[in-house]
């Protein structure tokens, strides 16, 4: 079930106030305006308050902005207090006050989070001879998780989003026999990687199934799925879902029958689940487990050209 941030009760107030914060200009830029990588270029610095630009331009350093931007978000709105140059604690004292409220204002709607501790999958030296260690970890947490929510609700297919090339559908289809997958990627050579990683284990197209394809919210991608599922429950998956990806994969989990749950990441430690079925209990009217759907999916998304 829904666990909503402590001061929200209501699910209308929350989703309301979600809304409206999904529309100011830095999370619309994020979340689906432009690409995350392009957030801050393209004409997209302009349409920032002039304050934030100005008080960043300030910093010599724009990593650090980043950095402090991040550290805002990790520590709840608060200053950080630990850092020891006096240059950047006098920076982070003239933060303008509206980006202070907007820091808090993203804190307070933030959903809660835990830190679960999960099983691992082990995973053989052909799989992790094409990973980075840190990737090993990422992927023997999400495979294992991917397949322990499987056996629970009886899911016999996986469609993994921004597919990447291949880590966690190669390694699914390589550990769970029993399991098929459908990876998807909008860029093709990400597929021809993912491809060739599945042949060089032997695994056949029809365990491991490809496909290039924006992932846009559209019917024509929902169709895809559905002739693919056959009919079967699918769980929905994304590792490091970036830019708009996460917002899509919401919107094909409450419109696409055959998608039960939806696992996704921007980092591993940032995982949500999301499961149909298990309205919060002031949900009236609502089946899918995520407060008012229709009024996030009265949400404008811009269409920008820039979007790759
Ligand atoms: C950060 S990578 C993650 C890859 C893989 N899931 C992993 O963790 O190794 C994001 C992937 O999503 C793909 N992608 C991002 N947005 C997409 C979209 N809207 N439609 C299709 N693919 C997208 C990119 O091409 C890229 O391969």
């Amino acid at each position: 079930m829904l666990v909503l941030p402590n001061r929200y009760t209501d699910p209308k107030k929350y989703t309301n106030d979600l809304c409206e914060f999904i529309a100011t200009p830095l999370i619309d830029q994020l979340t689906g305006g432009i690409h995350v990588n392009d957030a801050l270029i393209y004409g997209a610095w302009e349409s920032l308050p002039r304050d934030w630009t100005s008080y960043w331009s300030s910093w010599s350093d724009h990593r650090l902005v980043q950095q402090e931007l991040l550290d805002s978000i990790e520590d709840r709105g608060e200053l950080m207090t630990t850092e020891s140059c006096d240059n950047h604690v006098e920076l982070l004292h003239s933060r303008p006050v509206s980006l202070v409220s907007w820091l808090q204002k993203l804190n307070s709607l933030a959903l809660p989070r835990s830190e679960r501790e999960g099983p691992l999958a082990e995973l053989p030296d052909a799989l992790t001879r094409r990973m980075k260690t840190k990737k090993v970890a990422e992927i023997s947490k999400a495979a294992a998780y991917v397949h322990d929510v499987c056996q629970r609700k009886g899911i016999t297919r996986v469609v993994d989003m921004g597919s990447g090339q291949g880590y966690l559908s190669v390694s699914l289809a390589h550990l769970f026999p029993h399991l098929k997958i459908l990876a998807i990627d909008g860029s093709a050579s990400q597929i021809a990687g993912s491809q060739e990683f599945a042949n060089s284990l032997g695994i056949p197209d029809s365990k491991l199934a490809h496909l290039v394809h924006w992932i846009d919210g559209s019917s024509n991608l929902a169709h895809r799925i559905e002739d693919w599922a056959d009919g079967q429950k699918c769980m929905l998956v994304g590792l490091h879902a970036c830019g708009n990806l996460s917002d899509h994969m919401l919107r094909y989990l409450t419109s696409v029958s055959c998608i039960e749950t939806l696992g996704l990441s921007w980092r591993v430690s940032h995982q949500l689940d999301f499961e149909k079925a298990q309205p919060h209990p002031e949900c009236h009217g609502t089946d899918d487990g995520l407060p008012s759907p229709k009024q996030l999916g009265t949400v404008r998304r811009p269409n920008n050209s820039s979007q790759k």
